[in-house]
C-alpha cells in the first residue's frame, strides 16, 4: 500500500492542530516530522515535546526524520513522543547498526536515510536490519526545493538491491515531490512519498491529495 506523507515543515506553525486536522481529513496516510538543529543542516526546526503535541491531534502514524548530530541521545525522547517510524542518516551516525537496533528497541519501525550524494551501495551491510530507507532526493535542510533528478537512478538501484537480497524493505522518497513526479516515483518502486510544499503550499489539500491517490492507482 503506497502511502502520502505530508511533511508539517512547510505547514503555517500558528495554526499547527488545524493544518494537520486539514490534511488528515484530506486523506493523508502518514505526518512526516523533519527534525533539524542547526549543525547537521543548515536549518532549525523543532523536538520531540512538539511531536508530541502533534501525536495528541492526531491519530495518523507519525514518520519522525532526524536531521541532527547526535541522534542515539534522542531516540528515547521521540519514541515517547508517539513516533512510529525513526530515520536516521548514514552519513553522520558512525555506530548505525546499532542506532538501528536501538530505535527497533523502542518498537519503532528503522528507517536509515541517503543524502543525494550518497551513493546506494553505501546501504550494502545495514539494509537487512532496517523496515525502510528513504532517499533524499533535496538536499536536507529546507522545503519547497527542486527534486534532484538523478534520484530516479538511485531508486533503480535500491529496488535491485532489496530484490537482489529478497528483503521487504520499505522505499521512502523526500524532497520536491508533487503531481509531476509522484507517478513515476511510483512506478520506479517507492512506497512512501513524503509531501512538504506540494501539499501545504496548496490552497486545496484534498484536491491536490487524491489526485495524488489517482496517480499512484493507476501506476504500475
Ligand atoms: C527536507 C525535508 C523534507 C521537506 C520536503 O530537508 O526532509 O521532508 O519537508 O519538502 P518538499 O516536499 O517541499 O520538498
Ligand atoms: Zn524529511
Amino acid at each position: 500500500m503506497k502511502k502520502i506523507c505530508p511533511s508539517i515543515l512547510s505547514a503555517d506553525f500558528s495554526k499547527l492542530a488545524d493544518e494537520i486536522k486539514d490534511v488528515e481529513s484530506a486523506g493523508a496516510d502518514i505526518i512526516h516530522c523533519d527534525i533539524m538543529d542547526g549543525h547537521f543542516v543548515p536549518n532549525i526546526s523543532f523536538g520531540p515535546d512538539i511531536v508530541a503535541k502533534v501525536n495528541e491531534i492526531t491519530n495518523l502514524p507519525l514518520d519522525v526524520h532526524l536531521m541532527i548530530d547526535d541522534a542515539d541521545r534522542f531516540i528515547g525522547n521521540f519514541a515517547d513522543a508517539g513516533a512510529d517510524f525513526i530515520s536516521v542518516h548514514y552519513e553522520n551516525n558512525i555506530h548505525l547498526n546499532r542506532l538501528i537496533n536501538k530505535i527497533k528497541s523502542f518498537n519503532v519501525k528503522a528507517g536509515v536515510v541517503l543524502n543525494p550524494a550518497s551513493p546506494v551501495c553505501l546501504l550494502n551491510d545495514i539494509i537487512e536490519y532496517v523496515d525502510f530507507v528513504l532517499l533524499m532526493s533535496v538536499n536536507p535542510g529546507f522545503g519547497g526545493q527542486k527534486f534532484i533528478q538523478n534520484s530516479f537512478d538511485k531508486i533503480h538501484v535500491l529496488k535491485k538491491m532489496i530484490k537482489e537480497k529478497n528483503l521487504s524493505c520499505q522505499i521512502e522518497i523526500d524532497g520536491g515531490v508533487g503531481l509531476e513526479n509522484i507517478k513515476s516515483l511510483s512506478v520506479a518502486g517507492v512506497n512512501m512519498f513524503v509531501c512538504g510544499a506540494s501539499i501545504f503550499k496548496s490552497k486545496d489539500r484534498k484536491t491536490v491529495i487524491s489526485k495524488m491517490k489517482d496517480l499512484l492507482a493507476i501506476a504500475v
